[in-house]
């Protein structure tokens, strides 16, 4: 089984936690790709999605889902996302795709986050990947000094503005042992938007797409 095979599984076996008459939260990436084409099965079923980033929104309106506005929700059932990394307690590093800000917001209002990930996600400690953090243009330079002081590398993601209009900076080589307290001290940067440990708000349902299968933990 390829990768993209085992996140297709992955995918497709969230739809278990789609109600009838819902609206879904949809997070970003290729794995939710697939997830966005199983909600395409079932689009009569469902009311709608809000999603976390432009290219989510293109492809749940060309397969005729219809995206409503965060601020128009009170609150939704559940938020299905990827992540680029997670550990046995459930925290993530996200924002390979640059939507981490946008995917926060989503996950905040949602009762449930399903994480939807392949078998190569899983690490015992975050930090192999590098943490991304979404800062305001002209906060560049300071927020990289800082992060430097919390252990990191930080590098700029040349290229890339994200849907906020704002940059990336990727955070290499931190082994990050305590995600929680790490994640409140990047955001009390001036300057930082968000970074991409999900640790307070962490998965409640892990669904790991492996050769055999789907792997659903509760
Ligand atoms: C985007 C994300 C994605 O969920 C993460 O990068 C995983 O992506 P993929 O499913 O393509 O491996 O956080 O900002």
């Amino acid at each position: 089984m390829t990768q993209d095979e085992m996140k297709k599984a992955a995918g497709w076996a969230a739809l278990k936690y789609v109600e009838k008459g819902s609206i879904v939260g949809v997070g970003t990436g290729s794995t939710v790709n697939h997830f966005i084409d199983a909600l395409g099965s079932i689009k009569d079923d469902i009311k709608g999605a809000v999603s976390s980033s432009i290219a989510s929104t293109e492809k749940l309106k060309g397969l005729g889902i219809e995206v409503f506005d965060c601020n128009d929700v009170a609150g939704l059932d559940v938020y299905v996302d990827g992540a680029d990394e997670i550990n046995p307690h459930r925290e993530m590093i996200k924002g390979g795709g640059a939507a981490l800000t946008r995917e926060k917001i989503v996950a905040a209002i949602a009762d449930k986050f399903i994480c939807i990930v392949d078998g190569t996600k899983a690490v015992d400690v975050l930090g192999r990947f590098p943490l991304p953090v979404e800062v305001i243009p002209m906060a560049r330079s300071y927020v990289a000094r800082e992060l430097v002081k919390l252990g990191g590398d930080p590098v700029y993601r040349e290229g890339v503005l994200t849907d906020n209009g704002n940059i990336i900076l990727d955070v290499h080589n931190m082994r990050i042992t305590d995600a929680k307290d790490l994640e409140s001290k990047i955001n009390a940067i001036a300057g930082v938007v968000t970074n991409g440990l999900f640790a307070h708000r962490g998965a409640d349902v892990v669904i790991t797409g492996t050769p055999e299968g789907a792997k659903i933990e509760e």
